[in-house]
């Protein structure tokens, strides 16, 4: 069954005509309104959400379909102690696709290999948010008219920020992207995506420790939240939550045509005052994200018909992953496999989080 757990679950083509399917939403949208008719969408949501949920369901909406679900784990059975894997078998009687958010790392991926339905990762742990990814390329595409030769900065919490790591993932497949990184160390870019996307993919990238430094440059500067409930202690988030503000001040010297996003919430790392500035897009992006949502929808509910359930990559079972934030470390009898990725250095990763064997 097609899901789509990580950005790359999609070829560059069919983001392409994911865009282009929501840009034909956009302007026609009576002509969708009925395309999901007697089809229901289940949202399992493991975490906290407003935007990615709720355009999920106005999305359903907006087709002609239904929604069951729920919004937290305290609701559901996963309380009682079931599994991502039982609760997933038992969702696809009920629905025709899911959604699902978790705060473990891999947990949509065991949802897809045990649900019998296509499977949306709307946010698993620090690790991707996909269809963050494709609002945010929609933007991108309607502020600049293309998603090659851009030069981006993202800024804030890099480590733990899902959606500039599925954001990365998803660039380095289009050309002429120059990247900056602009964290604290400590919230620096993890190295699976580092090594294996920017570097593996030749990328050109930097990172400056300043935000006014790196302003001038940028045709796109991607805003980031530091994600405080990901952090080791209350201690270390009090020290780094004012590493980078965005005020109206800092602006001066960027381009006239810069666009600014940010997958929001916002806590304080865009003053309010940079809202009237024609640069931010934040608002829009979020809007975008329904229309790629209704979208996906489309495209997985046609998939399904054909009903192949996607091949498993060849893996490693003899290989132990150390990541507490794995879905390793909580799923009852979830076997533990590692991928290659990186043949020369004989680097093996999680399939379920992407860390690196020991
Ligand atoms: C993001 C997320 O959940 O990762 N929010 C969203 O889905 N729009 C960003 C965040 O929570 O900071």
């Amino acid at each position: 069954m097609r899901s789509v757990i990580g950005i790359n679950d999609l070829s560059v083509q069919e983001i392409d005509d994911l865009i282009s399917t929501a840009k034909d939403i956009i302007a026609n949208p009576a002509k969708y309104s009925d395309v999901c008719k007697g089809k229901k969408l289940a949202t399992l949501f493991f975490e906290p959400s407003t935007r990615t949920r709720l355009s999920f369901e106005a999305a359903m909406y907006e087709l002609g379909g239904n929604v069951i679900g729920f919004s937290e784990p305290n609701s559901s059975s996963a309380s009682k102690g079931e599994s991502v894997a039982d609760t997933s078998k038992i969702l696809s009687c009920y629905a025709d696709i899911l959604v699902m958010r978790h705060y473990k790392e891999g947990a949509p991926y065991v949802a897809s290999r045990n649900a019998t339905v296509p499977v949306i990762n709307a946010g698993d742990g620090g690790h991707n948010h996909p269809t963050q990814t494709l609002a945010d390329l929609l933007t991108i595409n309607r502020c600049k008219g293309k998603l090659s030769d851009i030069t981006i900065g993202y800024c804030g919490d890099l480590k733990y920020g899902r959606t500039v790591h599925s954001l990365i993932s998803a660039l380095s497949r289009y050309t002429g992207i120059k990247t900056v990184l602009i964290a604290p160390d400590k919230l620096a870019l993890p190295g699976y995506i580092r090594k294996d996307v920017l570097e593996k993919n030749c990328m050109p990238y930097k990172q400056v420790s300043s935000l006014e430094e790196a302003i001038p440059e940028l045709d796109v500067l991607y805003m980031t939240r530091l994600q405080r409930e990901r952090f080791a202690t209350d201690d270390e988030y009090e020290c780094l939550k004012n590493s980078f503000i965005l005020t109206p001040d800092k602006l001066v010297d960027a381009k006239k045509d810069m666009c600014i996003l940010h997958p929001l919430p916002r806590v304080n790392e865009i003053s309010v005052a940079v809202d009237e500035d024609q640069r931010a897009k934040y608002f829009e992006q979020a809007l975008n994200g329904k229309y790629m949502r209704m979208a996906l929808i489309m495209k997985l509910l046609e998939a399904a018909k054909d009903g192949n359930k996607e091949a498993e990559l060849e893996h490693r079972t003899d290989l132990v992953c150390d990541n507490p934030r794995c879905i390793t470390a909580t799923e009852q009898e979830l076997q533990h496999k590692f991928v290659l990725t990186d043949e020369e250095r004989g680097t093996y990763r999680c399939i379920y989080c992407d860390t690196k064997a020991r």
